[in-house]
Order: C-alpha cells, then structure tokens, then sequence
C-alpha cells in the first residue's frame, strides 16, 4: 500500500528534477516576458517592451547576440520567419529590445522568438514562442458606449447589467474587453470570468480609466449567450465619509462601463457585442458597498440565473447612455489584484450565543468569507481589526479614527450579512477589502459557528515573489518576513501607507518602501502605473499631491520633496532594478517641472517644505536638512538621467543645480570642526551619508559620529521614519555594519525587534506599541530595512553603470553577533545567490550569479585576513580593493 502511493510521488519528483537540471544545463533564452508580463493579452504600446534571460549554467556564460523574431503566424515564428519584424542578429549582451517592426494592429496576437548566441558565438537552443496580444489600443476605437442604470450616486445596492446575444457560427476566439469606472465582476452565460479582484485599479477616473481584457473563448458558445456585469463604487463613487473628504471627489458618479466583446467566427468574420441602449439593469443583493468600510448582502434579494440565458428579465429597466469618465481609455498591463492566500482561522472564541471573535494569527489585508447556517432574515456583523479589548472583541479605536460616520448605516471595515435561510450560506465581499487579523461575528439571532465558519484571504496586488533571506537569527528572518507583508498588504495598484486606516497613495511611505519591494517582488507593472498616476496629478507648475491617486487632497499638505520625490526616486529605483530607461524618459519632464518649482521657489538650494521626519522616537531633525537632502537626490537624479538620455544641457545645469544644493548643505549643516551635521541627532547624520551629500572625505568621520550618536543614546534608534530609512545604510555603507546589525537586530524598544517580539507579523506605523496615535499596525512606512538585509548583510547591490544587475555590486558584511546570512534575488537575468557562513574563525562566503552578468565583489575586512578561492590564495584585486568575476558559481573561504 505505501509502495503503492509513494511511487507516483517519487516518479514525478524525479521526473521534475530531471526537467530542472535539463533546463539548467541547455543553453537557452527563457522567461520571455512583453510589458514585464507572460504572453500578455490588451496591451496598447505601440513598442512594447520584450525581455528574456539566458539560461547557461556554464560558468563565464553570457551572451553575445540576440535576433527577434516577430510575427502573426506562429509557425512561421517556429521557422524564424517573423512577418512583422526580423531585428537581424545583433552582437550584445543586451536581454531586452522594444519591438521596432511594423507598425502593430490592434486586436492581433503576435508571436515572437528570441535567438541567443552563448559566450563561444554558437546558436543557443531555441527557446519557445512566446506571444503576445495587442488590445483597443486607442480611446476612439471602442465600438460601446459608457452606459449606467442611470441612478444618483446616493442610491446604495450595486448595480446588475445583462445582454443576451446569439452567436450564429462556429467560434475561433472571443475577447472580452472592458472598461469600468468603479469596479466590476464580469459573467458571461453564469460563468465568473478570471480571477481578478478589485477590477480596474484605481486611477485618477477623471483623466485616465483602465481597461481589462479577457480570453473568454471558452465561455461564449455557438447559439445564444448571456453576458452579466455586477458593478461597485470603488474610489469612484465614495458613499462613506472620511477626512479626505473622498465623497466629493470630482470625478463621482454613479459606476458605469464600457465593453466590447469581439467575437471570431471559424470563416474570419468578427462581431462585437457592445454595451449599448438594449442592456438592461436590476438592483443587486449587494445593497451596500464601500471600498473603504465594508460590504453589505441580502442574500433574499439573489436573482438565480440572472447572468444566464435562461433568465426572464422582463422585470429589468433599460439602462442610459452616458459620457466617458475621461478621453483616456487604456490597457491595465499590470499584475492584478487576487485572493492570493487562503489563511484558516487559528482559534475561535464564543462570547456568547451570538457573539464569536476569530483569530487568523496574523495581520493581513483582505477579506473573510463566513460560511453559515440560519434563517432567512438572520443579520450577521463581521467586524474586522487589528487588535482585540480585554473582554475578546474586536477594538478599532486605533484604525477608525480618520473615519466621519454620519449615521450607524456604515459601520467601518464591517460587513454585513443578511441570510436567505436555505441551508449553508457563504459570503465574502466583492468590492472592499480590510486590514484585520481579527473578525468579530455578531449575529442577532443565536447562532452556531465552528473555528472552520471564516476564513482570511491575503490579497494584494499578485507580484511574483523574486527575493529571499535567511539567517541564524529568527528574529531578522521574521522582520524580513513582517516587511514584506506589510509591502504586499499596502500594494492594490498603487502603493498605500496602511490597508485600514487610509488605503491612501501616500507618496513618501512609498518611495522609502520601493526598494523593499524591489528586491523582493518584481513589481515594476504597479510602479509604471504609478508613475502614471503622478502624471496625471501633476499641476502644470510642477507641484504633486501627498497621495497619488488624489480627490484633491494633498496639494497643500504633506507633499514637500520628502514625500513627492517619488517622481524621482521611484523611476530611478526601477532603473536600477530592470535596467530599463523607459520610465526614466516617460517621467523626465516631470521630474523637471518639480524640480524646477522647487529651484524657482528656494533659489537658495535649501528647503523647508516637508513634513520632516515623521513618527520619531523622540528628537526632532529639522526639517530643511531632511526636505533638501531629497530635493539634492531628485536633481541628482535628473542630471543622471539627463546624460542618460542624451540631454547633454540639462545634465550640466542639473549637474551645477545639484552641486549648488550639496554646498549650501554642507555650508549650513556640516560643521567641520566636530564631524557632525546639524546639532547630530542620528538622523542629522544618517541623511547626509545615505543621500551623498557628505563628501568623501568626511564621511568616515561622520559615520564615526553617528555610530557614537548611537551608542550615546544607550545603543537604540532614535529616528522617524526618513532618518529610518537612512540609518542602517550611512552605518554600513561607511564601515559600521556591525553596529547597523546591532540595531537591525535589538529586541528592545524602540526597535523592530520590539515590535516582533511582541507579536507582530507586519511593520507598525509607530515604535511605541502603546501610543495613542498614529498606530496602524500595518504600516510600511518604517520598511526600508528589508531592502538593507539584501544590501548590507547580503551585500546584492545594483551597479548605476550596469543596472538592472548587468554587473552586482557584491560587498557582503559579515556582521559580528550572526553565523549565517543568506539573500537571493531573482534579477531581470536570473537569481543571484550571496551566502556566508560562519565557523570560529573561518568565513565561507558562497556566490552564485547567473549567466550574462558579472560582479564587482568588496570585502569588507580588517585588512589582516586571508581570502581564499577555490583552495587558493585570491590575488588580483583592483587598486579600490575589488575582485571582478564572471558569471558562475564561487566559494570563498577567509580566515
Ligand atoms: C499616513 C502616513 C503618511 C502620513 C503623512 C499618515 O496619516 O498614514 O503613513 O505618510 O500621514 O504625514
């Protein structure tokens, strides 16, 4: 019998070790991606963006010439005949080219192959044909109208559209096509289509809307068929009431949507069905919905078969033509938002008979389905937080407090559910998700529940995961772990500051996380949205709301350069990590506009307009050192990606701007008598190191201050969040990693240790646990030291003059107080392994890059050890102190 089950198992593993090894072992292009995503389908660029990596495990491997293949007929593609564009072999190690053949059509999936030479200039093994598919690709070629149940915004159920058509030939291929202010769950014949959550994402509804498209081939069928739309108000139309005053926005309206579906018949003919005049629209059970507070159900209000052929919906009224929320409809080419993790319910406690409080063991951003029994009419109250009151329910009081009620209607991140009474019920809401770990059930009618009732389920926006660590240290591991649950948990299309609270585009949390999220996610699809969002934002005078996207809040507060240099810093950090310059040049004249402003406002060089360094431990850094240090890196940048783009004028007079702004900083702040900035609070002394404005000669005299500032203040942190950001980095950076683990690691408050030994599973907005403000307890505002583990313990740093990890900047600390560090991250060219161990006296530092990349590696010793590679003795380093290699796998022993 177990002979009997374990065969298959041990058969199948073998067979996927044996296809591992295989694919290692064949020289090949892989990963073929368009747009950063597999054969994408509706995408609009006219010069998409097509990327791949080689797959060589041999050691030097790298490649030397690409030739791409582009065509509509994929056997041809098989062949290397590309009708649409033949790049012809080109000599370079390049893995990315924007595709630059014939102009593409809409509407047309394109095949493509990539052709890779290896080290030796031999043919590589074809890979496989990848493909890609064009969508609308232009505003006005959309054959529906915006269409609506012609509601006010005031009127509260969701709204259901429907249309039935026949389909009178056989089928070859159906595209569903959909564009939605609000939200939406599309059914074509009662069948849910894709797993898509929070569809579209959130946009600014007034200048810009996404559009989603479907495979739905085998949903549409020869003879009749039935399409359903449910829509919600998302950010569109906001019925609660919160300080952002989200309820005025100027874009509201009551949802609406516009959607084609084009259905190819066997003979090459095309129709497309529209919405038009002669859909019709009925009220929905989902009788409240708020992506802010909750969702409210009746389930006696269902209408069986209602996104069915088979439905009468004679009862239904017609709907109305109204105007397109904005002249821009475009591809959402993103990775979606999905249930990503189905999380059980850890305990279940009975209050009393109505009353039970589940506990999912950890903080997440999502929903909970309940699954139950009772009668029709039977009202549950499922009530979602973070923390719990001594008696056992759930306590809001730190996530509510932004929130204006005017009424008892709308209880905050609380759903509820009214049963029809036919036996076991479920419900999870389609159109809001919440930031909770604990659900209180309340039911007003006796109830019975077990621990398996609800369950969680993690959403955010699904980027694959592409980094890791692991350490002999649990407590750096689950900070690491808390970090990136907090990123995803704040990732739905745009970055938010907290998943309860806010659900806000603050900018500043965002651009101290992207780092974090770059090295752990390949997030670059919600970043270039976002990028997007800020230019949709922008005034004309260069000036960016705090959060992006916006109703108008936030252009008169909180958006100084040390939270709006995410115009900058974010297109740069993408630059990095991908190597690609399109975001660069798709954002330059926003950069210029808002550095512009800031240069024609504070001719000095110094600004003061910022909100500084937020949630601080205790000492307050002023506010013109932190605001002009990111106004330094956003000129910085400017200049950089001005040589990049061959803007030779610009470069040199943002090159002079940031030379100006680094020296009326060092003027005011750097006093050269003691080392220090300002009066040397941590984060005084960490900004200047972090953001380059030190100069050379004096940082290591700086970082000596710092690490004394530190052990002044009885070896803690003593910063908010900007100096946060910057203090383990200036640390390590400047010869005091040892010092920036002890503060990485400490247990005591204030730390993250702190928070994680209390029992946390993401960052907090606050390093008091007990304040009585400001703290969410999913915040990841304070999460730039998940980027730090990779950079200084693991030392995998991108290379500014090779990016994207063309060349790794390798400088691994081995940190005093921890045995064993290990980071991986998966790099536009493969994963990149930085592994050390240690035993007594003995470092074994384990590297692995992959094919076509090198490493730039710098040991940082005392300068008495001996490095060895390979048994021998490691000669060859550069005057700088550094050690070139190749791609391939390395063991280097110091003693
Ligand atoms: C948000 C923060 C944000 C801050 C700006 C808070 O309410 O939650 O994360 O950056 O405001 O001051």
């Amino acid at each position: 019998m177990l002979k009997r089950t374990l065969f298959p198992f041990l058969l199948c593993s073998l067979t996927i070790l044996s296809q591992k090894s295989y694919a290692d072992s064949v020289c090949q292009a892989v990963d073929l991606k368009c747009e950063y995503l597999i054969d994408p389908l509706g995408i609009d660029a006219g010069h998409p963006r097509l990327t791949w990596r080689m797959s060589d495990g041999r050691q030097g491997a790298a490649q030397t010439a690409y030739e791409l293949v582009v065509g509509t007929d994929s056997v041809g593609v098989s062949r290397n005949k590309g009708n649409c564009w033949e790049s012809g072999k080109i000599n370079t190690s390049a893995a990315m080219a924007a595709y630059a053949g014939k102009g593409l059509e809409p509407f047309t999936r394109y095949y493509w192959r990539v052709l890779v030479w290896d080290k030796d200039g031999a043919p590589a093994q074809a890979g496989r044909i990848a493909s890609f598919e064009t969508g609308v690709m232009g505003t006005g070629r959309w054959s529906g109208s915006w269409i609506s149940d012609g509601n006010s915004i005031q009127v509260k159920p969701a709204p259901y559209f429907r249309k039935v058509f026949t389909a009178d030939k056989k089928i070859r291929a159906a595209r569903a096509y959909i564009a939605v202010a609000g939200l939406y769950e599309l059914y074509i014949n009662g069948q849910r289509i894709g797993d898509h959550r929070l569809d579209p994402m959130y946009t600014r509804f007034d200048r810009r809307n996404l559009y989603v498209t479907y495979d739905v081939t085998a949903e549409v069928q020869e003879g009749k068929n039935a399409i359903g739309v449910l829509l919600g108000n998302g950010w569109y139309n906001f019925q609660s009431y919160a300080v952002w005053g989200f309820d005025k926005a100027p874009w509201r309206g009551r949802p609406a949507f516009c959607m084609d579906l084009r259905v190819t018949y066997e003979d090459g003919s095309t129709e497309i069905i529209s919405s038009d005049e002669q859909w019709k629209t009925s009220l929905s059970p989902v009788i409240f919905n708020s992506i802010y507070t909750g969702e409210h159900y009746d389930a006696r209000l269902e209408q069986p078969g209602w996104n069915t052929t088979a439905f009468d919906d004679s009862a239904w009224k017609g709907v109305i033509n109204r105007a397109a929320p904005s002249g821009h409809i475009v591809a959402q080419t993103m990775q979606p938002i999905k249930n990503v993790e189905e999380i059980a319910a850890q305990t279940m406690t009975r209050i009393n008979a109505t009353t039970y409080v589940f506990d999912l063991g950890r903080n997440i951003a999502g929903v909970s389905r309940i699954t139950v029994r009772g009668t029709a009419g039977m009202t549950l109250r499922l009530k979602h937080g973070e923390r719990l009151y001594p008696n056992g329910e759930v306590d809001q009081s730190n996530i509510s407090v932004h929130y204006r009620p005017r009424d008892d209607s709308d209880p905050f991140q609380t759903d509820i559910f009214i049963l029809k009474g036919n036996g076991e019920e479920s419900f999870m809401p389609r159109f809001n998700y919440k930031g909770f770990q604990y659900v209180e059930v309340n039911s007003d009618q006796p109830v019975t529940l077990t621990k398996e009732s609800l369950v969680g389920y993690f959403m955010h926006s699904a980027v694959p995961p592409v980094g890791h660590i692991h350490s002999s240290n649990p407590t750096i591991d689950r900070i690491w772990s808390a970090t990136n649950h907090s990123y995803l948990s704040n990732l739905f299309g745009y970055p938010t500051d907290c998943p309860q609270r806010e659900k806000n585009g603050w900018t500043g949390d965002a651009h101290i996380a992207a780092q974090t999220g770059l090295y752990d996610f390949d997030g670059i699809t919600i970043y270039e949205k976002w990028m997007a969002d800020h230019r949709d934002e922008q005034q004309p005078n260069g000036i960016l709301p705090s959060i992006i996207p916006t109703d108008g809040w936030g252009y008169e507060w909180g958006n100084g350069p040390d939270w709006t240099s995410t115009i900058a810093l974010i297109p740069w950090d993408i630059y990095l990590f991908y190597g690609d310059t399109l975001i660069l040049a798709e954002n330059y004249d926003h950069i210029k506009r808002y550095v512009d402003h800031i240069d024609e406002v504070y001719p000095s060089g110094l600004t003061s307009w910022g909100l500084g360094d937020w949630v601080p431990v205790k000492s307050v850094s002023p506010v013109e050192l932190t605001s002009s240090a990111y106004y330094f890196a956003d000129v910085s940048i400017l200049g950089k990606a001005a040589k990049l783009l061959g803007k030779q004028d610009d470069f040199i007079k943002y090159s002079a701007l940031a030379a100006k702004i680094k020296n009326a900083f060092n003027e005011k702040y750097f006093h050269p008598g003691t080392g220090i900035y300002g009066s040397g609070l941590q984060t005084e002394l960490s900004v200047p190191l972090y953001y380059g404005l030190a100069p050379d000669s004096v940082k290591y005299r700086v970082a000596t201050n710092l690490a004394a500032r530190i052990a002044a203040d009885s070896s803690h942190l003593d910063v908010g969040i900007l100096g946060a950001e910057a203090v383990l980095n200036a640390l390590s950076e400047n010869g005091f990693a040892d010092v920036a683990y002890r503060l990485a690691a400490r247990e005591a408050y204030p730390s993250w240790g702190w928070w994680i030994v209390n029992g946390a599973t993401t960052l907090y907005e606050n390093w008091q646990i007990d304040a009585k403000s400001d703290i969410s307890l999913n915040h990841i505002m304070f999460g730039e030291i998940g980027a730090w583990l990779f950079k200084g313990p693991g030392g995998i740093k991108p290379d500014p003059e090779n990016p994207g990890f063309k060349n790794v900047l390798l400088e691994p600390h081995f940190v005093a107080g921890l045995d064993r560090f290990e980071a991986t991250h998966e790099s536009p060219y493969g994963t990149i392994l930085s592994s050390w161990a240690r035993e007594r006296h003995k470092i074994t530092y384990a590297v692995t890059l992959p094919a076509n990349t090198t490493a730039t590696i710098r040991f940082s010793l005392s300068g008495k050890e001996r490095i060895y590679l390979d048994g021998k003795r490691l000669t060859g380093f550069t005057a700088e102190g550094t050690y070139q290699v190749e791609a391939g796998s390395y063991q280097f022993v110091i003693r």
